[in-house]
């Protein structure tokens, strides 16, 4: 398979468009073990040569440290990229190891001053709320963040893992262009409500981990042995113990797939997201994370994938044969409150 830039797909209704697979750089900073900034920074710049132009952040990624390793690279190709970032996951000052959901109009406000000193930009593209605080309307939440737009501070607004009904009541509001929310091979559960609503609404779909967090790549299957103590993923319920060991034999059919088309599982995984997408008739541009020019080449090269009815069919049952929830609390997924 050759890399000669990818497919671009349109943010939200009239809005711009955007290499059709974004980079989510989470891992850059936090969550997956040891950090390589200049393999870090060196996969962002083979990214933008592949076409990917959508980078994906959140303030509260290291703490604020995601947000300032990224200024640069966003500084040297500022109208080439499109800076997504995210609040509402508040860090409370009395204890810095827990974290908070804060969708109240102050907090929004201050979140955003701090993500554009971080970034150091002047206005934040897409700007997201990254988890829903049920003790505030989300109409209240979606009008402050509108005013920011009206402010020049933000260019278009997002939601991540907001149910059907809280996506058409912000977007009564305010257009909202996308939603970022878990879909692989592992995850479907958005397929029920949220995605056919993100399709009548012309909303864009963003799916985070869609390699399951590396999961779908074939390159765990014992978090005790492959994941460093700090991995987020060793608190996540299917990373670990004999939840592990069944989803690992779960990737068989995808190993079926990956031999026939000469790919690797992660592309056949990526592939699939942009075929479900197909299926359901609306935008899709997932942000597989990665630290890695090799990998960033790989995973863009999937987006020239496409699988058969046969092989789609036989990839259908793993979803539901999952062991594990996509978070060991699930309250604050769109699953946990449809
Ligand atoms: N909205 C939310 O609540 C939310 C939640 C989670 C994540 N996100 C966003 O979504 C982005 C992507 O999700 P994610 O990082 O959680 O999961 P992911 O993209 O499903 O998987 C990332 C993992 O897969 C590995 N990987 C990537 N490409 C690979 C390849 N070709 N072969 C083998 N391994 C590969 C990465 O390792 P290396 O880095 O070492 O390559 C990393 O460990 C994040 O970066 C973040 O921006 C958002």
């Amino acid at each position: 398979m050759t890399n000669d830039g990818i497919a671009t797909a349109a943010l939200g209704e009239g809005g711009p468009r955007v290499g059709v697979q974004g980079l989510g750089c989470m891992g850059m900073s936090f969550a997956y073990g040891p950090v390589d900034a200049d393999a870090s920074r060196a996969t962002l710049e083979r990214a933008l040569e592949l076409g990917v132009t959508l980078y994906d952040t959140a303030d509260v990624y290291g703490a604020g440290e995601n947000e300032r390793f990224l200024a640069p690279f966003f500084k040297a190709h500022r109208d080439e990229v499109v800076v997504a970032t995210k609040f509402a996951l508040a860090i409370p000052p009395d204890d810095p190891t827990r974290r908070i959901v804060r969708n109240d109009a102050p907090y929004v406000r201050e979140a955003v001053e701090a993500s554009l000193k971080r970034l150091d930009v002047d206005v934040i593209d897409l700007y997201y709320m990254h988890r829903r605080d049920v003790n505030v309307p989300i109409e209240e939440t979606v009008g402050t963040m509108a005013e920011l737009v009206r402010e020049g501070k933000v260019r278009q607004l997002g939601l991540s893992e907001v149910t059907a009904d809280e996506l058409r009541a912000a977007h009564a509001v305010h257009p909202i262009a996308a939603v970022q929310s878990e879909w692989s091979l592992f995850s479907r559960d958005i397929e029920a409500r949220v995605v056919p609503a993100a399709r009548e609404l012309g909303v864009t779909l963003v799916p985070y981990s869609p390699l399951g967090r590396g999961f779908l790549t074939g390159s765990f299957t014992d978090a005790d042995q492959d994941l460093t103590a700090d991995d987020f993923r060793r608190r996540m319920p299917r990373f670990t113990g004999e939840n592990a060991a069944a989803n690992a034999a779960l990737l068989d059919p995808v190993r079926t797939v990956a031999e026939a088309h000469g790919a690797s599982l992660g592309q056949i995984a990526l592939a699939w997201v942009h075929q479900r997408a197909a299926v359901h008739g609306l935008p899709v541009v997932p942000i597989p994370g990665t630290r890695k020019p090799a990998r960033v080449e790989e995973n863009t090269a999937a987006t020239r994938l496409t699988l058969t009815e046969g092989e789609l069919a036989l990839l259908e049952p793993i979803a539901g044969k999952v062991a594990g929830t996509r978070y060991a609390d699930m309250a604050f997924t769109s699953a946990g409150r449809e």
